[in-house]
């Protein structure tokens, strides 16, 4: 397990356990084989035609476009993925960066672990280095049945200054996880409830096994503003 300089003393077991959690999943990025082997993205299977006499000058191309009334220099959104440790920070810092220079959104990662230790809320608050990027709070959806409400939720957006609030849906990873919270019932409800109250858009993603199409309509009828299908089952599937 890895633990860096963001670590005193006082932390709880918890929290303690969470961080660790986040600096393994870096680690585990780094240096193991977490690719997929057979399952791709499906983009192998098209081919464009190509265009040898475009007519047009490329430097008038313009990719910028809005999203949740805020202007993009592109449609790209770094998703949501790290936060808690010195590590985290310092890639949280440089996507914002990079997301401020070419205009593009950010996510920062689950800020639970600022919840249970707002020691470590400054590994995700990028506001300053991003001004004026379209910039996304994170939490797990799981977690309103685990004594998160509308406090916490206004929390992790308020000390981003954030444009609206990601909530992910990772009932695999959750299974799978050492001690992963997996009350899963009556979700879509809370969602709903959240988005009624929440004063910035919720939008929900998957972690990495996708978003049915099926459940993309519940969601959006539960009020969530945008979908990020997040990975390989990306609208596949019976949900
Ligand atoms: C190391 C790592 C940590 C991640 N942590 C989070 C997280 O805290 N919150 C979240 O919503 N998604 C998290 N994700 C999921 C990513 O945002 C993204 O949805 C996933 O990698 C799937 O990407 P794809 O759609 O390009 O396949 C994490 C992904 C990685 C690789």
């Amino acid at each position: 397990m890895i633990l860096d300089s963001l670590t005193p003393d006082s932390l709880t077991p918890d929290s303690l356990t969470t961080q660790n959690r986040k600096a393994d999943h870096l680690r585990v990025c780094l240096e193991d084989d977490v690719q997929f082997h057979q399952t791709t993205t499906g983009l192998e299977r098209y081919r464009f035609t190509h265009c040898c006499l475009p007519e047009l000058d490329r430097r008038e191309i313009n990719l910028s476009t809005a999203f949740l009334g805020k202007p993009l220099g592109a449609p790209l959104l770094i998703s949501s993925m790290t936060g808690g440790t010195e590590l985290a920070k310092t890639i949280n810092y440089r996507l914002a960066q990079a997301a401020q220079q070419y205009g593009l959104a950010m996510g920062v990662g689950s800020q639970r672990v600022a919840i249970e230790n707002p020691q470590v809320t400054s590994t995700f608050a990028v506001r300053s280095v991003a001004p004026n990027i379209l910039l996304f709070a994170n939490l797990g959806a799981v977690q309103l049945n685990y004594r998160y409400g509308l406090d916490e939720c206004l929390r992790v957006v308020e000390v981003l200054e954030a444009d609206a609030l990601i909530l992910h849906l990772n009932p695999l990873q959750e299974s799978v996880q050492t001690k992963g919270d997996t009350n899963f019932a009556g979700l879509l409800s809370k969602i709903a409830w959240l988005c009624e109250k929440l004063p910035v858009p919720v939008i929900a993603k998957e972690v990495g096994n996708g978003i049915s199409a099926a459940m993309a309509q519940k969601l959006l009828e539960a009020g969530v503003r945008a979908i990020d299908v997040a990975g390989a089952g990306a609208l596949r599937g019976q949900g």
